[in-house]
């Protein structure tokens, strides 16, 4: 057995020898001279796979959220976000220091903000005591709320009310591909109904660094500034390029396995003592776990776990995470389910 089973997070994941072969023999240039073919080449290829025309690869996917906030907006407008969203809780105020544009946060136990809510949080730009709303943003698949989809049907809402009002939607997909295989749909539809798309190479997929920011060749020449600004432009980056092609050549088609170990894990451990989770949310491969008297803190799970070479992530006094990904399988998934109950049960 290995010495640790580590369910931090799906960044943990470590780059496969193919990864590292192709990084010493990448083909490179100088991506700021726009001259790196592999760079390019992964770029082409994350367009395609969204069905959008241009794509800019970005070292984070909080760097390619930032900047999409960043040109979608001007200095004083505001976006419109779920109160539990990675942009809002996560990128360090990004948005108004980046930006300088405030937030409007609206609570959801879901990751689905009601479309009600976002047309009643739309400002009247009109009146000059009101700020611009100039971004919606969604989360899908959503962290917070533990890997949830958002339901293909209630994104089409979204985008008829983003259409009429005319305010573009940022997609941030860190975890798309979990999405497209719990749900079925392609990420070509999910792209389709939004204005720009962020998804994470290093994370579920594998890739050691990366991000890529996809929409229109409009929008992606304008990002391209942007990023340049935050310091991002990066020079023979197709070294790092190189794994992200085999990445998405590779790694997508896998991810159900990491959306099926998490559902294991949770049929495993709810119903434990102490223990609130409805298996049936787990959706992708995050199992968010809320913890009731018996149940020791999340803190004192922590530590208890990770006595028995299981890693976790508390996130709050009682909530614990656990994420599945390609480095941990149905073996180490039954030492977290044994671990967890000689815990909650003694
Ligand atoms: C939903 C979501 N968006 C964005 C990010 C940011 O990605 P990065 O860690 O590459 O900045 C994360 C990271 O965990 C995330 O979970």
């Amino acid at each position: 057995m290995k010495d640790i089973s580590d369910f931090r997070s799906d960044t943990v994941t470590k780059p496969t020898p193919k990864m590292r072969q192709a990084m010493a023999s990448a083909v490179v240039g100088d991506d700021v001279l726009g001259d790196d073919p592999t760079v390019q080449a992964l770029e082409a290829k994350a367009a395609e796979m969204l069905g959008l025309e241009a794509a800019l690869f970005v070292p984070s996917g909080t760097m390619g959220n930032e900047i999409a906030v960043n040109v979608w907006t001007n200095p004083g407008d505001e976006i419109i976000l779920e109160s539990r969203s990675h942009i809002y809780l996560y990128e360090a105020g990004g948005p108004a220091r980046i930006s300088g544009v405030q937030v409007c946060p609206i609570e959801t136990t879901d990751g689905a903000m009601p479309i009600e809510a976002v047309r009643a949080s739309i400002r009247d730009s009109s009146d000059p005591h009101c700020p611009t709303t100039s971004l919606i943003c969604v989360e899908n698949t959503h962290n917070m709320h533990g890997g949830r989809v958002l339901p293909i049907d209630y994104l089409r809402s979204l985008r008829e009310l983003s259409l009429k009002q005319q305010i573009p939607i940022h997609l941030d997909g860190a975890r798309l591909f979990n999405a497209v295989h719990a749900s079925g749909i392609s990420a070509r539809e999910y792209a389709a109904l939004a204005d720009s798309v962020m998804f994470c190479l290093s994370k579920g997929l594998g890739a050691p660094i990366g991000s890529m920011l996809v929409g229109s060749a409009e929008f992606i020449e304008r990002a391209r500034r942007v990023r340049k600004v935050l310091g991002g432009g990066m020079r023979q980056v197709g070294v790092i390029a190189a794994p992200a092609i085999i990445a998405l050549e590779e790694m997508v088609d896998r991810l159900h396995i990491d959306n099926e170990n998490a559902k294991r894990l949770a049929l495993g451990i709810a119903g434990l003592p102490g223990v609130v989770l409805d298996p049936d949310t787990v959706d992708t491969n995050i199992v968010l776990v809320r913890l009731v008297p018996p149940a020791p803190s999340a803190e004192e799970l922590f530590r208890q776990l990770a006595d028995r070479g299981v890693l976790s992530i508390p996130l709050g006094p009682d909530l614990i995470r656990f994420v599945t990904h390609k480095d941990v399988d149905e073996t180490d998934v039954e030492r977290l389910t044994s671990a967890f109950r000689q815990v909650l049960t003694g």
